[in-house]
């Protein structure tokens, strides 16, 4: 509802234009919010600006304009990293030359954090990560890198969590793992958590709220009501088509992008 704007909201985003070198104007006057307690899927092409945002609500790059308010401060103005988890895309975001565990004694020493007893064995076995403590992150699979790292974030014990395609590399098992646990995160630990993806499936099975955004600005949003209303309302048969995957091709058509 337009009047409910902003309640419950723990992430607003108000505007935010980022230009990179060279006049690419990767995010354009871009507002969102990610409501408490939601799963909320952030779509788009390649290119379309999500790991820019993320890079902006984590304070790497600046916006030119605009604010990123977090329960009502502002991250631009003043970054509270210590309040929010990160999964970044394609970096590494673990040591390669450490054991996995080593990486978890470190990381948690280095966040000083303190992890109630049980619940890193607990994801291990959970992310079926538990037979590889004593291996070196080197040796791991893409997936596990990324599953590791997706534990590590975890180990914050932040409210709020922002993962950039968090299933990329993951194979068929260790994607339905991501499924489960990001759907444990919200319904039994009550965490919201702001996801970019390809991945239709993943958005399709997690996603309380779904923002599509192409070249920069916002295309289309809605809660997954909205979005089963519009696919009906254009004859889409859901019992036989991926909605998702429809009006995705639907909005970037629409754009102008095919
Ligand atoms: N560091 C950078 N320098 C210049 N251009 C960049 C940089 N990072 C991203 N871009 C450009 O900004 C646009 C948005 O990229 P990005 O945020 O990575 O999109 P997405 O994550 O949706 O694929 C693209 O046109 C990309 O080429
Ligand atoms: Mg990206």
């Amino acid at each position: 509802m337009a009047d409910n704007k902003g309640v419950d909201a723990d992430l607003v985003i108000k505007g935010v234009s980022k230009t990179y070198p060279g006049a690419v104007h990767a995010l354009i006057n871009l507002s969102m919010e990610v409501k408490q307690g939601n799963i909320a899927v952030l779509l788009g092409p390649n290119g379309a600006g999500k790991t820019t945002l993320v890079e902006c609500i984590a304070g790497l790059i600046l916006p030119e304009r605009g604010s990123i308010l977090y329960r009502g401060r502002d991250l631009v103005k003043c970054p509270v990293r210590e309040q929010i988890a990160f999964l970044f895309e394609e970096v590494e975001n673990v040591y390669g030359y450490l054991t996995v565990e080593e990486n978890l004694i470190y990381f948690k020493y280095l966040n000083h954090v303190a992890i109630k007893s049980g619940f890193v064995r607990e994801y291990l076995k959970f992310l079926a990560l538990d037979t590889k403590l004593s291996t070196e992150v080197f040796h791991l699979s893409r997936g596990m890198k990324q599953k590791l790292a997706l534990l590590i974030a975890l180990m914050k014990g932040t409210e709020f969590l922002i993962l950039d395609e968090p299933t990329l590399g993951l194979d068929v098992q260790s994607r339905r793992q991501m499924f489960s646990l990001l759907k444990r995160l919200r319904d039994d630990q009550g965490k919201t958590i702001l996801l970019t993806t390809h991945d239709m499936g993943l958005a399709q099975e997690v996603s309380d709220y779904y923002l599509f955004i192409n070249k920069g600005r916002l295309v289309w949003e809605g809660p997954r009501s909205k979005l089963l209303e519009l696919l009906g309302n254009e004859g889409v048969n859901l019992d036989h088509e991926l909605p998702l995957e429809r009006l995705f091709f639907h909005l970037m058509k629409f754009n102008d992008y095919v």
